[in-house]
C-alpha cells in the first residue's frame, strides 16, 4: 500500500503577467469564475480528494489569498442576521473544519520548481500533491481524486495528462509515453494510466516526443526536493519543476493519467473566458440568462 497523500501544495507566487493590468493589484488566483475565485476551485478539488493539509506558497502582493481563506466572523454574523443562509453556507464551506492551512513564502518568483521547493519543510518526508489554480478542471470526479485513486493502487509519481494539438506543445511540459511493448503509445483513453519514459518542458512541435501535455496536477514523492535543490534555471529562465521530474524519473516510477474532464487554462485570457462561459452555463443563477444572451449574439 503506498503511503497516502494528505498534503497538497498550491504554488501561488507567480506574477500573472498575462493578466496585467488586472494582476497589478490583485493575485491571478483571486480572479473569479462566475462567483468563486480560482483558488477556491482547487481547494474544493483537493478537499474532495481527501487532502487534509493545504500548503500555500505565496509571494509579494498575494495577501488577498490569505484574507480570502481566513474566517470572516463579522460577515458571517451579518449574513446570519439577514437570513442569507445559502451565502453563509458557501462562506463557511470555503475550507471545511478539520482541514488545516499553512503558508510559506517564495521570496522571488524564480519559477514553479522553486515555488514547490519552498514548501519542502512543510511537506516533510511524505508524498504530496501539487495543484495549480490557473488550471481549472471541470469533471464529474475531481481530477486529483482520479489521480489519488489510481495512485493508491500503483504509488510512485504521477502527472495529469491531456492531449493537445501538436502546434501547442511549446506551451506545456510534454511526456514520452512508454507502453509494455517498449514502443510509443498515445496514452490511450481518458482514465488510462501509462508509464512515462521522458519529459521535456515547452518543446518545439517538431521535437516534441508526443502531444501528451502535463497539466497542473501532480503527485510527487518527497525525493523531488533533493532534485530541486540547486536546480539550474531551465526554459524561460525559470527553475522548472519538469526538469527535476525528468531527473527523478531515472530513480523512481513516473506515470501519467489521462484524466476524464475538461481543463481551462485560466492563466490565459481566452481560457479564463471559456471557463466563465462553461461554468456560467451550469450555474443556477446565470445558466438560463447566459444561454439566452449567447443566442442573441450575431456570430
Ligand atoms: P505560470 O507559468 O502561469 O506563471 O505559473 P505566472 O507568473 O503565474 O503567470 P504569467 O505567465 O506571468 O502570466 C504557473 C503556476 O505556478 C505558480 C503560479 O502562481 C501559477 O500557479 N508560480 C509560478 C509560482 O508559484 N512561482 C513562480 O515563481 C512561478
Amino acid at each position: 500500500m503506498p503511503k497516502p497523500v494528505t498534503k497538497a501544495v498550491f504554488p501561488v507566487g507567480g506574477l500573472g503577467t498575462r493578466f496585467l493590468p488586472a494582476t497589478k493589484a490583485m493575485p491571478k488566483e483571486m480572479l473569479p469564475v462566475v462567483d468563486k475565485p480560482l483558488i477556491q476551485y482547487v481547494v474544493d478539488e483537493a478537499v474532495k480528494a481527501g487532502i487534509e493539509e493545504l500548503i500555500f506558497v505565496t509571494g509579494k502582493g498575494k495577501t488577498a489569498i490569505e484574507d480570502y481563506l481566513d474566517q470572516a466572523p463579522e460577515l458571517e454574523a451579518m449574513l446570519e442576521g439577514r437570513g442569507k443562509e445559502d451565502l453563509l453556507a458557501a462562506l463557511r464551506d470555503s475550507v471545511p473544519a478539520g482541514v488545516t492551512i499553512a503558508y510559506t513564502r517564495q521570496p522571488e518568483p524564480l519559477g514553479l520548481g522553486h515555488a514547490v521547493w519552498c514548501a519542502r519543510k512543510l511537506v516533510g518526508d511524505e508524498p504530496f500533491a501539487v495543484l495549480l489554480a490557473d488550471d481549472l478542471i471541470k469533471s464529474d470526479v475531481p481530477c486529483l481524486k482520479q489521480m489519488i485513486d489510481a495512485y493508491s493502487e500503483v504509488g510512485g509519481n504521477m502527472l495529469a495528462i491531456m492531449e493537445v494539438p501538436r502546434e501547442d506543445t511549446r506551451r506545456y511540459g510534454v511526456v514520452k509515453p512508454l507502453d509494455s511493448t517498449g514502443g510509443d503509445n498515445t496514452g490511450g483513453e481518458p482514465g488510462d494510466l501509462f508509464r512515462v519514459d521522458g519529459i521535456v518542458e515547452k518543446p518545439d512541435p517538431a521535437e516534441a516526443p508526443s502531444n501528451l501535455a502535463v497539466v497542473g496536477r501532480y503527485i510527487l514523492q518527497p525525493e523531488i526536493f533533493g532534485f530541486l535543490e540547486g536546480q539550474r534555471k531551465g526554459a524561460g529562465g525559470e527553475v522548472q519543476l519538469t526538469d527535476a521530474i525528468a531527473t527523478l524519473m531515472d530513480r523512481q516510477e513516473l506515470r501519467g493519467l489521462r484524466f476524464e474532464g475538461t481543463r481551462y487554462d485560466c492563466g490565459s485570457k481566452l481560457g479564463y473566458m471559456k471557463a466563465n462561459v462553461a461554468f456560467g452555463l451550469e450555474h443556477a443563477d446565470t445558466g438560463a440568462g447566459l444561454r439566452d444572451f449567447i443566442k442573441t449574439l450575431d456570430l
